[in-house]
């Protein structure tokens, strides 16, 4: 079942808050997905899959920390959803992954997607968050506004 949506704006602000004391004295970046990757995937309900894509070299993207079933190691960029938010820069929301031209199956359960870029110094795209839902149209603004805000305070800090 999905966190209500009357709820889950509440939920963002305790899972940020608890991301922000975890990681008040770490400076190491591995530490901080692994730790933000643990405290999202355990928050929602409707995450299935909760992870960091990396950017390597000019067109790669590789796996970081995550939670849930196995994912693609690696990600062209342009390619799938991961790839696409990196290239574009822009949050990808995906409804609906089956409508979605080229995304990269990793998991039959996944129904639908959400993809945030981390931007570093100088408005590079230092890695990507990525969560998949197994339900169908599971992200809504609540989502967008928490994972935004959570990204950017992510970019800040290790970028
Ligand atoms: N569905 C993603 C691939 C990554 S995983 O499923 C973990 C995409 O199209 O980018």
């Amino acid at each position: 079942l999905s966190t209500p949506i009357e709820t889950r704006a509440g939920a963002y602000r305790a899972v940020l808050r608890r991301i922000d004391a975890l990681l008040e004295d770490e400076s190491d970046w591995i530490a901080a997905m692994a730790t933000v990757a643990c405290e999202l995937h355990n928050a929602f309900d409707h995450f299935d899959w909760t992870g960091f894509y990396r950017s390597e070299g000019a067109d790669g993207l590789v796996i970081g920390p995550y939670q849930g079933g196995h994912g693609c190691l690696r990600i062209r960029r342009g390619h799938g959803v991961c790839g696409t938010a990196a290239a574009e820069s822009r949050t990808v929301v995906v409804p609906d992954v089956w409508e979605f031209p080229g995304h990269i199956a990793c998991s039959a359960s996944t129904r639908s997607e959400i993809v945030v870029p981390i931007f570093g110094r100088a408005g590079r795209v230092m890695a990507v968050l990525d969560v998949d839902s197994d339900q169908l149209d599971a992200f809504r603004a609540e989502d967008v506004q928490g994972l935004e805000e959570l990204c950017r305070d992510l970019g800040r800090r290790f970028g």
